[in-house]
């Protein structure tokens, strides 16, 4: 059974966790802007997405490659601010056809924002969104950034992937 990883991602942390996963697990990495990345190749796929506005990056690409992505095990990794939570899990959902999200195993993982590395017209819009945010501590983030990247955390995915490869053996 072989797998692959296919990440989404603008600034560095969905890039890094999909090569920390690949690196402890063999699987070739791709950035879905890469033409020569083929999903109908692998026969399981680890999608990776950023959350931006409150949706998946992913999701577009995830629309225009449903036929691939129907017939694969699939696991998703999102990439955010916000941690797990019911509203998280909303956004996620809400970015995928219901069948497509109810296919997929979700981890959820810890983003970084640097204020210094978005341009100017982002910063006012997350400084704006910091003013209406009712949660004091997303407020604070979004103002000032954040970094909850923490390597540790992908140990769920490579355990869904122990269990993909374990369970092809027994098959
Ligand atoms: C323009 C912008 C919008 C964002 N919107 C959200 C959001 O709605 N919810 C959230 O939890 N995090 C949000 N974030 C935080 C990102 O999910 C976080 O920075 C993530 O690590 C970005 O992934 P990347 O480094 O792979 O691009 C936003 C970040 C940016 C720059």
């Amino acid at each position: 059974m072989n797998g692959a990883i296919f990440f989404s991602g603008r600034y560095g942390s969905t890039e890094q966790y999909a090569n920390w996963i690949s690196e402890a697990t063999g699987l070739p990495v791709f950035d879905i802007k890469d033409p020569n990345a083929d999903p109908t190749e692998y026969d399981y796929l680890i999608l990776g997405s950023s959350i931006i506005y409150m949706k998946l990056s992913i999701r577009k690409w995830a629309q225009a490659n449903l036929s691939t992505l129907k017939d694969r095990s699939k696991i998703l990794f999102s990439v955010s601010g916000a941690g797990p939570s019911d509203k998280l899990d909303r956004w996620v959902a809400k970015s995928l056809p219901s069948w497509l999200f109810s296919q997929m195993e979700h981890v959820a993982l810890g983003g970084r924002l640097d204020h210094t590395k978005v341009n100017w017209l982002i910063r006012l819009s997350l400084w704006i969104g910091s003013l209406i945010n009712p949660d004091p501590v997303a407020s604070k983030e979004e103002r000032y950034g954040f970094d909850h990247v923490d390597k540790d955390s992908i140990e769920p995915i490579l355990e869904l992937v122990r269990q993909l490869e374990h369970s092809e053996v027994l098959g």
